[in-house]
């Protein structure tokens, strides 16, 4: 699969309005409200995608996290889930979802984890409000998860050591560097011994770029040098190419675990 067009690019975007003429409206229109937001947050990225998020969220909050309807929303849910089940995922693990948004996927891993074992924490608290929704019409109340609103990914509200497994669904897709980064700089601390971080981001072969400050596309090798930078072992994930979605993923591991997890 091929993931080298610059979206940012004139010609890009000139071609891909001749071939969808419908959607010129509300690019326009998504434009100038993303325009809008930018200015009213004054640069800061995190207070701009939270409002991108209040937005979207008001609209349709299954639209918000990328799925508009019931059944797409469904179908990226159980593909999440039953991806992290084939690599042996236990109802015993701890898992934490970065970027949990309405629980598309987390709803799922909430069913499965013992009570108390799934954290989810996002930037958004209207998504979050959302999620707690899906979590009551899922009748998942006494399995007891944690959803957290957080301002950074410094990650420091949570023990050291504790999860197997940590999880971040499209959400380094819509991530500057230096959030990507500042992940990488905490998350080897909350991971387990052996314990994996899982992620997926917009693969390009061509030159890194963004659209509106909401869709980031980079190399895997910015990310994969960026990890070990962090002392992080970092690997493509081949398997997740064979699914249908339009993301790539890395998975990560603390460098140190790694070694002890492979008795070298
Ligand atoms: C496309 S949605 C995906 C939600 C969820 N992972 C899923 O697959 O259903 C992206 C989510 O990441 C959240 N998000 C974006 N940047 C974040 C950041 N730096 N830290 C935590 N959450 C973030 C957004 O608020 C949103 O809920």
């Amino acid at each position: 699969m091929t993931r080298s067009h610059n979206r940012s690019s004139l010609t890009h975007r000139l071609r891909y309005a001749a071939r969808n003429p419908r959607r010129i409206v509300p690019f326009l229109r998504r434009t100038a409200r993303d325009w809008r937001l930018r200015q009213q947050t004054g640069g800061d990225h995190i207070a701009y995608y939270r409002a991108v998020m209040k937005s979207d969220t008001a609209r349709n909050p299954r639209g918000a996290v990328g799925t508009p309807t019931q059944e797409r929303w469904n179908a990226l849910g159980k593909m999440q889930f039953d991806y992290l089940i084939s690599h042996g995922l236990s109802p015993a693990d701890h898992v934490l979802d970065i970027g949990c948004g309405n629980l598309r996927a987390g709803h799922h891993l909430i069913r499965f984890l013992e009570p108390g074992n799934y954290h989810g924490l996002d930037i958004s608290p209207d998504i979050l409000l959302a999620a707690q929704r899906t979590l009551t019409e899922q009748g998942l109340q006494a399995r007891l998860p944690y959803l957290t609103l957080v301002n950074d990914l410094r990650l420091a509200h949570l023990p050291a050591g504790h999860f197997q497994v940590v999880h971040a669904h499209s959400v380094f897709s819509h991530s500057p560097l230096e959030v990507i980064e500042e992940c990488f700089g905490h998350v080897g601390r909350v991971l387990a011994p052996g314990g994996y971080f899982d992620f997926t981001y917009n693969r390009t072969g061509g030159p890194e770029h963004q659209v509106l400050r909401e869709d980031f596309y980079y190399r895997p090798g910015t990310l994969l040098a960026l990890a070990a930078a962090h002392g992080l072992e970092a690997h493509v994930m081949d398997d997740w190419e064979e699914l249908p979605h339009q993301q790539s993923k890395i998975r990560v591991r603390a460098a140190d675990t790694q070694t002890v997890a492979s008795g070298t």
